[in-house]
């Protein structure tokens, strides 16, 4: 018999400093209005000095184990998304399992970007389901705010990115009468366009790998065309979601709650629109967290969860578009 996986709990924690719109201004040629108007974003949050991605990733995987009921020597294995690594070398992960206090368990970090939490769940369903594993924590963890570039050049990227972590617990399910599952997970990539939205250093690619000439050159800040990664990502959320759906046999009608990642509330909009889903079955956050890239997806399942408005026997579908080109979607009954 082939195992089923579910998520049995969910956690997460930003930043305490919140960070408007205007004060980005005192910084940039920007306002609060361009930027709810272009991006939905009214505030996000940033780390104080000396917070690092682990401390944020240990607080929201605590939350996750508490929900669980779970402690942390329960685990089987830790697998952690982000983009914005700790250090070069080792993982993020290996950090946040030191904060957790259980040497010896497996960790490693996933890099897909924006979709690298639904890439990650996607190895624990996997997990789960061959028997490898019982019960996997699976974080998105990001510190963004610390690589932005502040002056006007970088307005563009800068003003959408905010700081934060989310974190689930994916367990084996194996209780006939318990129909909560993750159904189907698709995903997608096209490195073709890697570079339509990258940060291309520090790099093995360059001798000493960063360098005074490069940092002059601005080539260590994120750089994007914002256009041409908008277009790709309204034509791609709705081809992944639909290409799920089908797999899972699951109905558009059907999904009580659509889990859009967090880039900018337009596209989330603009999806739903062409798919004719009601606004009220699309929840957003990024209004107060701006894009936190691979935490984005399981910070608003938190928030979803908590305040009650998932409840469990109901039909979930996560969408994501981010760097890479990469896409993906899942498909669970809560
Ligand atoms: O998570 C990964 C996926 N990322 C995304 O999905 C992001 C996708 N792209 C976008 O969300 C949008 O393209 C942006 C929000 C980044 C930009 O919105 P846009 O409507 O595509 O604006 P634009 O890039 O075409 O720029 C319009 C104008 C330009 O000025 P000119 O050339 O018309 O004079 C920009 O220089 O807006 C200017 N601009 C800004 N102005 C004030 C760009 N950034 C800013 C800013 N504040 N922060």
């Amino acid at each position: 018999m082939t195992l089923r996986a579910r998520i049995t709990g969910t956690g997460m924690l930003v930043p305490e400093r919140v960070v408007t719109n205007d004060d980005l201004a005192e910084l940039m040629d920007t306002s609060d209005e361009w930027i709810r108007q272009r991006s939905g974003i009214a505030t996000r949050h940033y780390v104080a000095d000396g917070q690092v991605p682990s401390e944020l990733a240990v607080g929201a995987t605590r939350n996750a184990l508490d929900a669980a009921g779970l402690d942390p020597a329960d685990l089987d294995c830790i697998i952690l998304a982000t983009l914005s690594a700790e250090a070069d070398f080792p993982g993020t992960s290996f950090f946040l399992q030191q904060r957790l206090g259980v040497e010896g368990l497996p960790c490693f970090d996933l890099r897909a970007q924006c979709s690298g939490f639904v890439y990650a769940l996607s190895v624990a369903n996997a997990f789960v389901r061959s028997g490898v594993y019982r019960r996997i924590l699976v974080a998105g963890c990001e510190v963004h705010s610390t690589g932005l570039d502040f002056s006007t050049e970088g307005r563009d990227v800068t003003v959408l990115f905010g700081d934060g972590s989310g974190a689930v617990v994916v367990e084996a399910n194996d209780e006939p009468g318990d129909t909560s599952e993750i159904l189907e997970v698709r995903l997608h990539a096209q490195g073709e366009y890697a570079d339509k939205l990258w940060v291309e250093a520090p790099s093995s690619a360059i001798p000493r790998r960063i360098t005074p000439e490069l940092m002059a050159e601005k080539r260590h800040f994120p750089r994007m065309q914002g256009r041409f990664v908008f277009k790709h990502a309204v034509t791609r959320m709705p081809e992944v979601l639909l290409e799920t759906l089908g797999a899972a046999s699951v109905k558009l009608e059907d999904v009580d709650h659509f889990l859009f990642h967090q880039a900018n509330l337009r596209i989330n909009e603009y999806v739903a629109q062409q798919l004719e889903i009601p606004p009220e079955k699309c929840p957003n956050n990024i209004d107060r967290f701006g894009n936190c890239s691979a935490a984005s997806i399981p910070m608003l399942l938190d928030e979803n969860v908590r305040s009650g408005r998932i409840e469990r026997g109901q039909l979930v579908a996560m969408t994501t578009f981010g760097s890479g080109f990469s896409w993906t979607s899942a498909i669970l009954r809560w």
